[in-house]
């Protein structure tokens, strides 16, 4: 049987985004998938993929501008494919301790792409992150790496399995 290629996207601002769209990535291929990652500023199209994940990291409540953009712009090939979205954003436990919903553009998204889940991971502010808040928070101890590998894997293997049982269906 032919190797599901699956594309995963992303819009980070710094970085953090792009770690987690690793980690599945790496999953997924360990799964036996192919898988490719790419910022989702450049996806054009989605045509050479089986499946998409898509993910945008957060910024005061809004889904990142880059991952909006990605599903308007393939909005016709998206809704032909599976397509999964996350979201990166909460510098505590809480997305380790409990299911977030999608923010409101992120929500809007999996409608309007028919998309098959969304999970909320830990985002990441560190001494390394630029920018005025982030720098506070850290100063503050507010900041930290709350993006759990653990959860990151289980999600993309749940996700294979869904893909697997698609393609026996
Ligand atoms: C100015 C600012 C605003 C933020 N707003 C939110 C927010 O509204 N909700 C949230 O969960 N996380 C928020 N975060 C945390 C980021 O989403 C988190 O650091 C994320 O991992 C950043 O990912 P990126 O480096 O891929 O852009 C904010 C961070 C900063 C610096």
């Amino acid at each position: 049987m032919k190797t599901q290629r699956i594309l995963v996207a992303y819009g980070s601002k710094h970085g953090a985004t792009a770690g987690i769209a690793e980690e599945i990535a790496h999953t997924l291929e360990g799964d036996g998938f192919e898988a490719a990652v790419v910022p989702a500023r450049q996806v054009r199209d989605v045509e050479g993929f089986d499946a998409v994940v898509l993910g945008g990291s957060l910024y005061a409540g809004h889904w990142h501008r880059d991952a909006v953009r990605c599903a308007h712009r393939n909005e016709e090939a998206l809704t032909q494919r599976p397509v999964w979205l996350f979201s990166s954003g909460p510098v505590d436990s809480s997305a380790e301790q409990h299911e977030i919903p999608p923010v409101r553009s992120a929500a809007k998204e999996m409608r309007r792409l028919h998309a098959k889940g969304h999970a909320t991971f830990g985002g990441s502010i560190t001494a390394e992150t630029p920018g005025f808040v982030a720098r506070s928070l850290v100063k503050h101890n507010k900041g930290g790496d709350f993006r759990n590998p653990e959860q990151i894997q289980r999600w993309a293997h749940r996700l294979g399995e869904e893909l697997r049982a698609g393609e026996n269906a």
